[in-house]
């Protein structure tokens, strides 16, 4: 998989990896959307639902999170008596930025015993003044855990809470956030890919910008019922495995490609837009994943008031919902 002459730099390099981590006690995690070397080296690879449970249960001492700010923070939420690292501090998420904790508060403010539901790609403060936290693969079940009368918010991201308002019924007030990769993902390009490849099974990840759309047109029957699916990373892998020798074209961050082709090397995987790359998330590099279990850098650490009320809100999160499906 690493060819001839990278084979043996990328084996020294998770050679290396392992000692350290067996050194330190740590446990390497990686999001779907990191660079193929890390994916490769770790010892898990999840979307963020999977990763928090997996953090949550880790009995490692250190956990190297390869992912973005949030999810270490989420890991440190759950486990503040481990060292968690993030091994590149300035790998944020231009999503988790488009809410703070005072945005929060001043809705409740104005909606009195609403319900506050979090997307996880939300800051620490922002969950601890949030009811539930939720993500891709279990944003539906959460909000329809919700008391049927209930006036909710549902934030950052607009497209997945349309989405989720859409599959469960629900009328949402939507935080008008999102995400500027998948917001780039947009209907036309899903279009032309499906007029190019109409036999290919579709995989939307509920932030892209063409999610709405999508399933507009299933709704007018331009869209295959039995090919269109919406998916959390996770399960994306999960249906690749059951591919076969099919093509699907593929709605989110570029990097999740490379587990798909992990998952179904039979199977053929095109990106919706080839252009949607994370770079918050290519900026964990070997070097920089080596650093961080040598040095043992950044350590996350979360004021323990608020971790405390972003601890609630984050177990239910963990709690509700199937490992990986999103809302189907
Ligand atoms: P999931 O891994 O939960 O599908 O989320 C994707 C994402 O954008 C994480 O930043
Ligand atoms: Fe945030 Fe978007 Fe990057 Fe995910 S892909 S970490 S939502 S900026």
């Amino acid at each position: 998989m690493h060819g001839n002459g990278a084979t043996s730099s990328y084996e020294r390099f998770a050679e290396e990896v392992h000692r350290l981590a067996g050194e330190r006690r740590a446990v390497v995690l990686a999001h779907n959307y990191e660079l193929p070397w890390i994916q490769d080296v770790a010892d898990h690879v999840g979307d963020s639902l999977a990763l928090s449970r997996i953090a949550a249960r880790s009995d490692a001492e250190v956990i190297v999170f390869c992912g973005v700010h949030f999810m270490a923070e989420t890991a440190k939420i759950l486990s503040p008596d481990k060292t968690v690292l993030l091994p590149v501090l300035e790998a944020g998420c231009s999503l988790a930025e488009t809410v703070t904790a005072e945005d929060v508060r001043a809705y409740r403010a104005e909606h009195p015993g609403a319900f506050v539901v979090s997307y996880v790609n939300t800051s620490a403060a922002v969950k601890a003044e949030s009811d539930l936290c939720c993500t891709s693969a279990n944003a539906v079940e959460v909000v329809a855990s919700l008391p049927e009368d209930a006036e909710i918010l549902f934030l950052p991201d607009f497209f997945l809470g349309e989405h989720v308002a859409r599959e469960s019924g629900r009328h949402l007030d939507l935080w008008m956030g999102e995400c500027h990769v998948h917001a780039a993902i947009e209907p036309r390009s899903l279009v032309e890919k499906v007029k190019a490849n109409p036999k290919a099974t579709l995989f939307i990840h509920p932030e892209c910008g063409c999610t709405s759309t999508a399933l507009h047109l299933l709704d007018r029957g331009e869209l295959p019922a039995e090919r269109t699916r919406v998916l959390s990373t996770g399960a994306m892998v999960e249906a690749a495995r059951e591919l076969g020798g099919g093509s699907a074209l593929v709605a989110t961050e570029t990097g999740i490609l490379h587990q798909l082709e992990r998952a179904n090397p039979e199977g053929h995987f095109t990106a919706v837009n080839p252009g949607a790359v994370c770079r918050y998330m290519k900026m964990t590099t070997p070097e920089r994943l080596l650093q961080a279990l040598t040095d043992l850098v950044h350590p996350i650490e979360v004021e323990e008031g608020i971790r405390r009320r972003a601890e609630r809100a984050v177990q239910a999160m963990i709690a509700i919902g199937s490992p990986s499906a999103a809302g189907e």
